[in-house]
């Protein structure tokens, strides 16, 4: 089987070559991402196996059709980026894989949430300036003290859910489809979670329905020293309302691993050189604020289940026409 691969980053090259030797499988690995140009690279190939977070154009779709591929697999979760109507319009089927690892997000969340609590950017900057003094004035808050509001119960919700009941918070979440079963998760609506939580994590698709969940309105409803997390998509908070209650000081604290304007640019820094964000250069500039470049799912393990399952969904819809993990639109 002849598969070709794109975004290949250094990290996971290692995995995709082990994973052609053991399955004696073709993998030809490309660091480019799939664009309307380097789709004309796979011709010939049985199908494609891609991880980004910049568009799948409906071009691409047009061309892997001329070429009668018929098979699309990524490496992550979210299909946001992916033109789901001209993938159907041109036959092409796509899978994902939904769980590399939902702890590897949910621990970074509860990373950020300890982080901040603990004001530990203020002590950072402090410490950097060489005020000591200043350093031990940020008196800080404890998580198992807390009211954790996660919206989202899903995967990766779920391991979060644990993580900070594990701490001893108390843990509220809202989900419009929460599980029928009894999963020992306090669900209540989102109204009463934005009243309620000291702090509020982000865990629910960036699908168009959800844009900007987190709005002016929202941060109106929340409580005074909210802390804000967001490891699922940028589109979830509306970015400016953010920026009106950090400035204020209403919002406390705010992890922002997916930020709404992120791009390729943001994403691939060193390649392009530069960032221009005034947004992203206010949030940098905050103490009080910890950014990071969409790296919630990085770990090792994450990024050896992404390239194993999701090639093995490729020999699935090769061989038996059809994978677990087939994304249903
Ligand atoms: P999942 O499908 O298992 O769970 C999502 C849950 O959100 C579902 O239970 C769904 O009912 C719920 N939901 C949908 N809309 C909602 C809303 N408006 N309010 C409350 N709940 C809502 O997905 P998952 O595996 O838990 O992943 C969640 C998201 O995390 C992904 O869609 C992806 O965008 C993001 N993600 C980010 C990273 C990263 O590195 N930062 C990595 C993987 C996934
Ligand atoms: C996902 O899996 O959906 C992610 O957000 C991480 C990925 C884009 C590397």
């Amino acid at each position: 089987m002849k598969i070709i691969a794109y975004g290949v980053r250094v990290d996971e090259a290692q995995y995709l070559t082990e994973w052609a030797q053991e399955t004696g499988n073709e993998v030809e690995q490309h660091t480019d991402y799939l664009t309307d140009e380097t789709v004309e690279w796979a011709k010939g190939f049985d199908g494609i196996n891609c991880l980004q977070t910049t568009p799948y154009s409906a071009k691409v779709f047009e061309r892997m059709h001329d070429f009668g591929i018929q098979y699309l697999a990524i490496r992550n979760v979210g299909t946001d980026n992916i033109d789901l109507a001209a993938a159907k319009q041109y036959g092409v089927r796509i899978s994902n894989v939904p769980a590399y690892s939902p702890t590897a997000i949910a621990e970074f969340s509860l990373t950020m949430a300890l982080y901040l609590l603990r004001n530990m950017g203020q002590v950072q900057e402090n410490l950097h300036a060489n005020d000591y003094v200043g350093a031990g004035t940020h008196i800080g808050r404890e998580l198992g003290k807390q009211t954790v509001g996660v919206i989202g119960a899903g995967r990766i919700g779920r391991a979060a859910i644990q993580m900070f009941q594990g701490f001893g918070a108390k843990v509220i979440a809202y989900d419009p489809f929460p599980p029928k079963e009894d999963v020992g998760i306090t669900f209540v609506p989102l109204n009463d979670l934005l009243a309620q939580a000291d702090v509020i994590d982000l865990h629910v698709p960036g699908i168009p329905e959800n844009d900007h969940l987190i709005d002016a309105g929202a941060f109106d409803r929340m409580k005074q020293d909210v802390v804000i997390l967001n490891t699922a998509r940028g589109n979830l908070i509306d970015t400016q309302a953010l920026m009106t209650n950090l400035r204020s000081g209403k919002v406390s604290a705010a992890g922002i691993d997916t930020y709404e304007y992120e791009t390729e640019d943001l994403l691939s820094l060193a390649d392009s050189g530069n960032f221009n964000d005034e947004i992203w250069d206010e949030l940098l500039a905050m103490p009080n604020v910890v950014l990071a470049p969409h790296i919630a799912y990085y770990t090792t393990t994450a990024v050896h289940n992404m390239v194993y399952f999701s090639l093995q969904n490729l020999v699935d819809f090769i061989q038996k026409g059809s994978a677990d993990t087939e994304v249903k639109f």
